[in-house]
């Protein structure tokens, strides 16, 4: 018996750790909604489609399938829609995740991975951030992610669930065959923009250039999706082995700014798009880093793929196969 729940599994993030789990020997099963994921994606296990929200749909779900554990991703995690409509997101992210707990502990399922944030960190007061910085989330969805985070720390106590939340920082990059990769409608992640600008020779809009960096553009911190999904292997891995419950950062531990992210998606795509300068968004600190040494020392992990310039030529071939360039 080696089904995983794989929540948000048609995801950008949960097809990634679909496939890594698949090829390390268990069987993932993907339950998701589809709101913003796709049903292409899921190459490796079996789709269940459904709504967290739904709690007899999900209950079907568990009933079919004995699961060894669960890898939750499913979540709404749009920062500018979290603010405009707070409603949809703690229904959506808080609710979904307190009826996978109730399910979880009716059938007995005690192992846990959550996907969580930088964003639960809010406005970093020192830098690199590691898990003692204090939690202060500036948007609905942090808030969400933070509420969960707390949610999940109770119930394990009194329902006996082990689990691991992982911090993510900016996922980027795709599988290394390119099969699957970023397709997000709209997206709102940089690289991604950028190599859109790259391909269409668009304008990419830089939102401020008076930060307290070298070039005056935020800086924020990089993982390879595939890192992250090996992350997630080697968190549940150790689940298997002893219970024990950590949050734990996953980032790159290396900054890289908006002119840098830019500088280098222009030569490896070799082009030369335009950008302009637009007003600083609202809450966006300067700087964002990971400090990883929990990671290296709990789950003997650290990022392998996670040069800015291997994470772009990645995203990049995926970009050129996605849109059959
Ligand atoms: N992409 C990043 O850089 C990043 C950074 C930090 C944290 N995260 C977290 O990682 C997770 C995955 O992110 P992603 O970038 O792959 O996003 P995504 O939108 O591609 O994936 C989320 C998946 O969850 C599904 N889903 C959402 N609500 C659902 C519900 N109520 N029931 C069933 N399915 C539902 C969606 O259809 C989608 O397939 C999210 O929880 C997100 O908050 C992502």
């Amino acid at each position: 018996m080696k089904n995983i729940l794989v929540t948000g599994g048609a995801g950008y993030i949960g097809s990634h750790i679909c496939k890594v789990f698949y090829n390390s020997g268990f069987t993932p099963i993907a339950f998701d909604n589809l709101s913003t994921g796709n049903k292409w994606s899921v190459k490796w296990g079996e789709l269940e489609v459904g709504d967290l929200n739904n709690n007899d749909r999900l209950t079907e779900v568990f009933e079919k399938y004995k699961f060894l554990g669960v890898v939750h991703l499913a979540a709404l995690s749009n920062v500018e829609q979290s603010c405009n409509n707070p409603i949809l997101y703690y229904k959506n992210n808080l609710l979904g995740s307190y009826n996978l707990l109730e399910n979880m502990t009716k059938f007995k399922v005690d192992k846990l991975i959550f996907s969580s944030t930088a964003a639960v960190y809010g406005n970093p007061v020192y830098s690199p951030i590691d898990e003692r910085h204090p939690t202060n989330p500036i948007n609905p969805y942090g808030e969400t992610k933070l509420a969960v985070e707390k949610l999940i720390s109770h119930v394990s106590k009194t329902n006996n669930i082990n689990f691991i939340s992982l911090r993510y920082f900016n996922v980027a990059g795709c599988d290394f065959s390119y099969e699957i990769g970023e397709a997000h409608d709209p997206e709102t992640h940089i690289i991604p923009l950028a190599l859109n600008a790259a391909h269409n020779n668009s304008v990419f809009n830089i939102y401020g250039s008076d930060y307290s960096t070298n070039d005056g553009t935020c800086i924020r911190d990089y993982i390879h999706v595939m890192d992250l999904s090996e992350a997630h292997l080697l968190g549940f891995k150790s689940l298997l082995k002893k219970q024990s419950n950590y949050l734990i950062n996953v980032g790159g531990s290396k900054g890289a700014s908006v002119l840098e992210i830019i500088q280098k998606i222009k030569k490896i795509t070799k082009t030369d798009f335009k950008t302009q300068l637009k007003e600083r968004r609202v809450g966006d600190p300067d700087e964002l880093i990971a400090k990883i040494e929990k990671s290296k020392q709990i789950l003997n992990w650290t990022p392998k793929n996670s040069s800015i310039e291997k994470i772009i030529i990645d995203a990049w071939g995926w970009y050129k196969r996605y849109n059959k360039i």
